[in-house]
């Protein structure tokens, strides 16, 4: 029998996957924390455009009108008016939804997590728009998957190899994070027939879609891979994702998968085994909500308010940052993606000055399931008012000085 203390020095061990990830997300997120740091690394609303009466009103109704709904368990697949709700939302003349194409989430964090158990096998193949969202990467990080990566701008891009032998193709078309960037029709077009074609899930990660400044919507995958179907429940193999995090508040932690019924029950077995359900009281608010048209009546706020970030972002960042980067300033979602024009500036470097300096951004490595893209930074546009941006610009624009000073 070991002795006590040799017991003491073995040390009980974590899974081997923790070891290769990073903790960038929880940095912005706590970031609000550090005094004087101005957080423009994560994709965080601005707080002033929650409606707090209307969803402390419809909290307050729902306890009230459906105690037993909103502290007791629900269905794991979510509660079924609020499936009809989505399902309704989002059905087009082509695009035909029932309550057996809407899975209700935990957030859309939930959704990609869930997907990444149902689809992945350990070390399995993942096509992902590059670059990648990092709360995707961070899902699927626990299987080991492979990444092909998908660089959707480039004109030799070709969907159909692209998506042969992945167990799923991931993209968010609109306004991607990190780049901010919409990907263009013929591009969405070459994805979904890619996906019919060679029997490859695909992936449609739409928080953004809402938070257009200029320009017209291009259509979503799933309606285009609805175009011509027979008119009955969806079955195609689009897989649409949205959240309430960005067009209300993300504290409510509600999102959906929109699918084919098999893909539903695949992801409840999932749900099952992750957190049974999704809170009985948000998605009530979220029903209540919906039905009373708060997304429409506070769209307009949203889009005045980020709009105007965007645009003073931009500015500042022509004034400070025009010498260091080059961006296109994007028509809609929450970042600006600024590449260096140096290609040997490393940002994961630029990062620890900039923290140094009092503001924080992302640096591109945490985009790339490699790490090895080091020349870019996001930028965020929505958390922060006007002044406060440009402050932050030239807070960069100091850290980027200090850093070529104390190049060796
Ligand atoms: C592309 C993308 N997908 C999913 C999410 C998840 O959002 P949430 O879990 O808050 O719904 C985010 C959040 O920033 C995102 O940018």
């Amino acid at each position: 029998m070991p002795s006590a203390s040799a017991v003491s020095r073995t040390r009980p061990s974590f899974a081997t996957w923790l070891g290769t990830t990073n903790d960038i997300t929880r940095t912005f997120l706590s970031a609000g924390g550090v005094p004087g740091l101005i957080n423009m690394g994560g994709g965080l609303p601005e707080p002033g455009t929650f409606p707090v009466p209307e969803i402390a009103r419809l909290a307050g109704e729902a306890v009230k009108a459906h105690p037993g709904q909103v502290l007791g368990y629900g269905p794991i697949e979510g509660l079924p008016e609020l499936r009809d709700a989505l399902a309704k939302r989002f059905s087009t003349p082509t695009t035909r939804l029932s309550r057996d194409n809407v899975f209700v989430t935990s957030g859309g964090m939930q959704g990609l997590d869930l997907l990444g158990k149902v689809l992945l096998d350990e070390g399995g193949l993942v096509a992902g728009q590059f670059p990648t969202y990092l709360g995707a990467l961070d899902a699927w990080r626990p299987r080991q998957p492979a990444f092909r990566n998908m660089e959707l701008d480039d004109p030799a891009f070709d969907a159909h190899v692209a998506l042969a032998g992945a167990q799923f193709a991931y993209a968010v078309p609109n306004f991607s994070n990190p780049t901010g960037r919409m990907v263009p029709l013929a591009t969405r077009k070459a994805l979904v027939a890619a996906a019919h074609c060679t029997g490859t899930w695909l992936v449609e990660d739409d928080p953004y879609g809402l938070l257009q400044y200029d320009g017209e919507p291009l259509p979503r995958l799933i309606d285009i891979s609805a175009l011509g179907s027979d008119g009955t429940t969806y079955t195609g193999p689009v897989i649409y994702m949205g959240t309430l995090s960005k067009e209300i508040a993300p504290g409510l932690r509600i999102g959906w998968v929109i699918a084919e019924p098999e893909m539903i029950m695949a992801l409840t077995m999932a749900k099952q085994g992750s957190d049974l359900c999704t809170s009985g009281l948000t998605q009530h608010i979220a029903l209540a909500a919906l039905e009373a048209g708060l997304i429409d009546r506070i769209q307009p706020l949203l889009l005045s308010t980020y709009r105007a970030r965007r645009d003073a972002l931009c500015d500042a960042m022509r004034t400070e940052l025009g010498g260091w980067f080059e961006w296109e300033v994007p028509v809609g979602g929450m970042f600006v993606w600024a590449i260096a024009r140096d290609p040997a500036l490393d940002t994961d470097l630029l990062l620890h000055h900039a923290l140094e300096a009092g503001v924080c951004v992302s640096p591109s490595s945490v985009f790339d399931a490699a790490g090895r893209n080091r020349r870019a930074i996001r930028i965020n546009f929505t958390l922060n008012e006007p002044d406060r941006l440009a402050e932050g610009v030239r807070r960069l624009a100091e850290a980027l000085v200090t850093m070529q000073a104390r190049k060796p």
